[in-house]
């Protein structure tokens, strides 16, 4: 039994992202996606369990509830998106009253006590940017700090902590080469260069940010860092099929945070300018280990190994992971937020045990040497998992889909104990 405390000022919340919870977000690539489906494919859809996200959780009208009740559970920070084609529905038309909004839904965080921390760009591409080719015009690029500009300008002295981008990888992985996030395409050429292009998005929204921005304000990208582990590591062979996937997932990202390059495949060593350090923080979303085995894709698992927990996504629930990537992180440089870490479950003593057990790793990384400033878990509420749809419960508190009703989780007063103590008790 022991009491393990985590460092003062600690920044202690949950993550959303807006096309999942706001509801009607009719002017983006995922949103005309779903609809699309609905067409080809009625009356099921694209989505997995037959879902458009529709009107999703009404973040859009309910944020003040919902902060007042992220304050109930003893949350002291949310990371949230904000919603880019909400803010410029056309091609540098940028809207007031959606700027408005954003400005309320922080002040309404502000009054209940709760930091605001911002994303940028989460996953969602206005539709004026998709029909131009989306991520694979390199125009994207100036687009994106376009909206940087405008959004800093506008929100900058609301919050301290911006994201640029969320999981910049996602992009070029899920979209352009399994080709399971719209546009659905499967070409490992067309995926290369959307690779580079959300890198030098990210480099150029940084640049525009500090820029503009208050001098105040930290901002860094959020990096997708799952645990690829070779099945058998003294087979070379599964050793380079781990290293190949986590170069596309993480290390090229983090190659290019530290040194400034495009490392191949994704370029060929050459220097990008500004790209250098463009992170004074730097967010970890973590989930799973990986397997990974040469010619082989899927959920593995080793005959030998004690069985884990997988969770509703097929995930391969392993809190050792998160140590490792948070070691990993410190290599950047900067300082360290745990911006998304979950389980979809419905069982609430397995979400506790998942939290227990990843709040461990934290504190153990932090007692190692790693600065990490704050935890987010994902998510506050059940939402709209992209292309899973509503048949996945990463929330503490349940939104019930025909009503809209919020209720906590138990999970939720475990962590509202955390937080209270700032301090995670290993014997409870
Ligand atoms: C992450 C996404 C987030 C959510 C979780 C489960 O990759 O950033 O929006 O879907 O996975």
């Amino acid at each position: 039994m022991a009491l393990l405390q985590f460092p003062r000022g600690f920044l202690w919340g949950s993550a959303t992202s807006a096309h999942q919870v706001e509801g009607n977000c009719d002017r983006n690539h995922w949103w005309d996606w779903e609809q699309e489906g609905l067409r080809a494919k009625p009356p099921h859809g694209f989505v997995a369990d037959g879902s458009v996200s529709g009107i999703a959780c009404d973040y859009f009208h309910r944020y003040d509830e919902d902060h007042a009740l992220a304050a109930s559970l003893g949350h002291r920070a949310l990371r949230i998106s904000i919603e880019w084609s909400r803010i410029e529905p056309e091609d540098g038309r940028f809207d007031p009253a959606a700027v408005d909004h954003y400005k309320r839904v922080c002040d309404s965080m502000i009054r209940h006590g709760l930091e605001p921390t911002l994303t940028l760009h989460h996953f969602t591409n206005p539709t004026w940017t998709q029909r131009r080719g989306g991520w694979e015009n390199p125009e994207m690029i100036r687009w994106l700090s376009r909206f940087a500009d405008f959004a800093i300008r506008e929100l900058g002295d609301r919050a301290r902590l911006w994201w640029t981008i969320n999981e910049p990888t996602i992009a070029p992985i899920l979209s352009y080469l399994t080709g399971v996030h719209p546009p659905c395409v499967r070409d490992h050429a067309r995926a290369l260069v959307v690779a580079k292009h959300v890198l030098l998005a990210h480099g150029a929204m940084y640049e525009a940010m500090k820029g503009a921005g208050p001098g105040s304000i930290r901002v860094g990208p959020v990096l997708q860092m799952p645990y690829f582990e070779p099945f058998d590591p003294n087979d070379t062979n599964d050793v380079a099929a781990a290293e190949e996937i986590d170069l596309l997932t993480t290390g090229y990202v983090m190659a290019g945070l530290r040194e400034g390059i495009l490392v191949a495949p994704v370029g060929r060593d050459e220097l990008v300018p500004g790209l250098k350090g463009s992170a004074d923080i730097l967010g970890v979303n973590y989930y799973l280990r990986s397997l990974c085995r040469e010619g082989q894709t899927g959920s593995l698992r080793r005959p030998d190994e004690p069985e884990t927990l997988v969770d509703e996504m097929g995930w391969e629930i392993y809190p050792e992971g998160l140590y490792r990537s948070l070691v990993r992180a410190a290599s950047v440089g900067c300082p360290v937020y745990v911006t998304e870490n979950g389980m979809a479950t419905l069982d609430d003593e397995q979400r506790a045990r998942h939290l227990r057990e990843h709040l461990e790793r934290v504190w153990r990384a932090i007692r190692d040497g790693v600065n990490v400033a704050g935890y987010f878990y994902w998510s506050l509420i059940d939402n709209f998992e992209w292309a899973e749809g509503y048949a996945r419960h990463f929330g503490l508190v349940a939104c019930d889909r025909r009503t809209l009703e919020r209720r906590p989780k138990p999970a939720a007063s475990l962590y509202r104990e955390v937080i209270a103590a700032n301090a995670l008790d290993t014997g409870s």
